[in-house]
C-alpha cells in the first residue's frame, strides 16, 4: 500500500463529502479526479445530485469519472439478463439497486448539480475495439456506461 493512502469514511446519504475529505486532510484548492465507480446505483437521487454538488464545487479542473446502471429499455438483452440473476441478490444483501438512469437524467443531475457538457461512454467503447475479438465469450453489454465531467468549463 502506498504511504499516502488515506482511506475515509463517508455514508453519501448523510454526509457532505467535500467536508468529510478536507477533515482528513484533502486539499480543496487543487484539482482532483474523482473516480466513483459501482457505486451510484446503490444511492437515492438525491443523494447523487448532493455528492455531485460537492465535487462540482471543489477546484477548477477536478474530473469526475463515475457510472451508473441503464434503465431497462436501454440495456440489452444481456444487460437485463444480469439485472435479473443480481438484483434479487443484492436486494437479499441488503443492498439494492436504487437508481436506474437515461444518459439524459445523469446530463441532467450534472447540469442540475454544477457541471457542464458531459462525455457518456458505453462499455463496448471503454477499450480499443478489437480487444473484444476475443475467441472466449467475454463481450460488452449494455448494462451500465460511464460518464466523465470536469469542474470549471474543460468538458468535451
Ligand atoms: C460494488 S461496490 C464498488 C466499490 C468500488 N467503488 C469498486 O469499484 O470496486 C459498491 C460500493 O458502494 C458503497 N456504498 C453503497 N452505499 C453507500 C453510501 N450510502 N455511502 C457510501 N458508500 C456507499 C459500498 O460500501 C460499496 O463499497
Amino acid at each position: 500500500m502506498p504511504s499516502g493512502v488515506s482511506f475515509v469514511p463517508v455514508d453519501f446519504e448523510a454526509d457532505s463529502l467535500a467536508m468529510c475529505l478536507i477533515q482528513s486532510g484533502f486539499d480543496p484548492s487543487r484539482a482532483a479526479l474523482f473516480s466513483w465507480l459501482a457505486v451510484t446505483m446503490y444511492l437515492t437521487r438525491a443523494a447523487i445530485g448532493q455528492t455531485l454538488a460537492e465535487i462540482s464545487g471543489l477546484a477548477a479542473g477536478t474530473e469526475l469519472i463515475a457510472d451508473y446502471m441503464l434503465l431497462a429499455p436501454l440495456r440489452d438483452a444481456d444487460g437485463n439478463t444480469f439485472v435479473e440473476l443480481i438484483m434479487p441478490v443484492a436486494v437479499e444483501h441488503g443492498e439494492p439497486w436504487l437508481t436506474l438512469l437515461t444518459p439524459q437524467d445523469m446530463s441532467a443531475l450534472l447540469a442540475e448539480h454544477g457541471f457542464g457538457q458531459a462525455e457518456h461512454v458505453r462499455q463496448r467503447d471503454q477499450i480499443n475495439p478489437e480487444l473484444w475479438n476475443r475467441s472466449d465469450s467475454l463481450h460488452p453489454i449494455d448494462l451500465s456506461v460511464v460518464v466523465r465531467a470536469t469542474v470549471g468549463g474543460h468538458d468535451r
